[in-house]
């Protein structure tokens, strides 16, 4: 007699806060996903929040989950400025990790845990959860598939109006504030999965008081000389548009390209929308990367591979110096 079993890939969190919420609350949607386990430097916390989503464990530690033997995966969720410690004390326990973005503060610290996970051969892949959203897979497929002809120019801006605390970890230097960190990733990650290594920046913006870069506007070229322009900003409500130019036509990714949302390819035969539902924030798309590469024995996914975080690090120090 066949027993059906139900396939559970297990996730932990580490730092159950703002996004740790969201990552929750698609979970559900991930192909074989589960919340389990929640660790957080406060008790209270990680039992409230693992309440809150049904996980069975809750820590008082990171350490303390990673090793209870309770997870296939963690889920990196604090601030940047604890990337780097938290994904490397869960590598070191061999557990896959998935981090929020940006990986690390700097490029060299990027680079560092990179090798770090290679050589343990533990997997290990940068949160870019926007790269694996169905509308921004379909916008590469028709630039593929040569819909739009070469592409020639590639424009994208992320900006909102962030309340200015400067303890907060947007503002505050020592939890790696700056807009280029926080959202200035974005459009660089669609510049780069689009036109490959990107070259030549000009860069202007402003600082905040406390010294972090809070509005960038910037420019270069890539592929084919193609060229890109993108906007990010703390201090005011941008488009949040992305629109991608070809010889023979454009694809124009609609507010807010980032998330879950349509793209329209217009060219010489009409115009085609790309309007999938997706249930929830859109980080279950992700999630079902990781378990893929984990359960084929992966240490790096191909879809966002570790070079590809080098190279938003580098890019974002260059954002960043403005
Ligand atoms: N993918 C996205 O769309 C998206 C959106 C927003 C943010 N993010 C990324 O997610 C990460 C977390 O952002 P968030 O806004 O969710 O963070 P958050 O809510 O401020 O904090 C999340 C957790 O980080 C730890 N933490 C926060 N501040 C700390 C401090 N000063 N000292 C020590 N630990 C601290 C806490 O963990 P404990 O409970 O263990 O103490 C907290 O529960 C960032 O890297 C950010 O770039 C991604």
């Amino acid at each position: 007699m066949d027993l059906f079993v139900e396939k559970i890939f297990r996730w932990g969190i580490i730092g159950p806060g703002r996004i740790a919420h969201k990552f929750s609350q698609s979970l559900p949607f991930s192909k074989n996903g589960k919340l389990v386990s929640v660790a957080s430097t406060s008790l209270h916390r990680s039992i409230g929040f693992s309440q809150l989503y049904g996980a069975e464990y809750a820590f008082g530690s990171y350490e303390e989950m990673l090793k209870s033997g309770t997870i296939d995966a963690v889920y990196i969720a604090t601030p940047h400025s604890f990337h780097f410690d938290n994904a490397a004390l869960a590598i070191s326990a061999g557990i896959p990790v998935l981090c929020e973005k940006p990986m690390t503060l700097r490029h060299p610290q990027t680079n560092l845990l990179a090798d770090f996970a290679r050589e343990k051969q533990v997997f290990l892949m940068e949160g870019m959860w926007s790269m694996f959203l169905p509308h921004i897979s379909k916008a590469i497929e028709w630039i593929d598939s040569n819909k739009i002809g070469e592409v020639v120019h590639v424009q994208a801006d992320f900006g909102y109006r962030a309340d200015y605390n400067p303890e907060g970890r947007l503002f505050n230097p020592d939890l790696g504030g700056s807009v280029s960190k926080d959202i200035g990733i974005y459009p660089l990650a669609l510049f780069y999965k689009i036109l490959g290594d990107l070259e030549g920046f000009q860069v202007q913006g402003n600082r905040a008081k406390t010294g972090v870069d809070q509005h960038v506007i910037f420019q270069g070229k890539g592929r084919g000389n193609a060229t890109f322009q993108g906007q990010v900003s703390f201090l005011t409500q941008t488009e949040v548009e992305a629109i991608i130019f070809g010889t023979e036509g454009k694809i124009k990714i609609e507010s807010q390209w980032f998330r879950p949302t349509s793209a329209t390819l217009f060219h010489k035969n009409g115009t085609e929308i790309f309007q999938p539902k997706v249930d929830s924030f859109g980080f279950q798309f992700e999630a079902d990367e990781v378990e893929k590469c984990v359960s084929n024995g992966l240490t790096e996914s191909t879809r966002w591979t570790l070079s590809d975080s080098s190279s938003m690090a580098e890019y974002i120090s260059i954002l960043e110096a403005v």
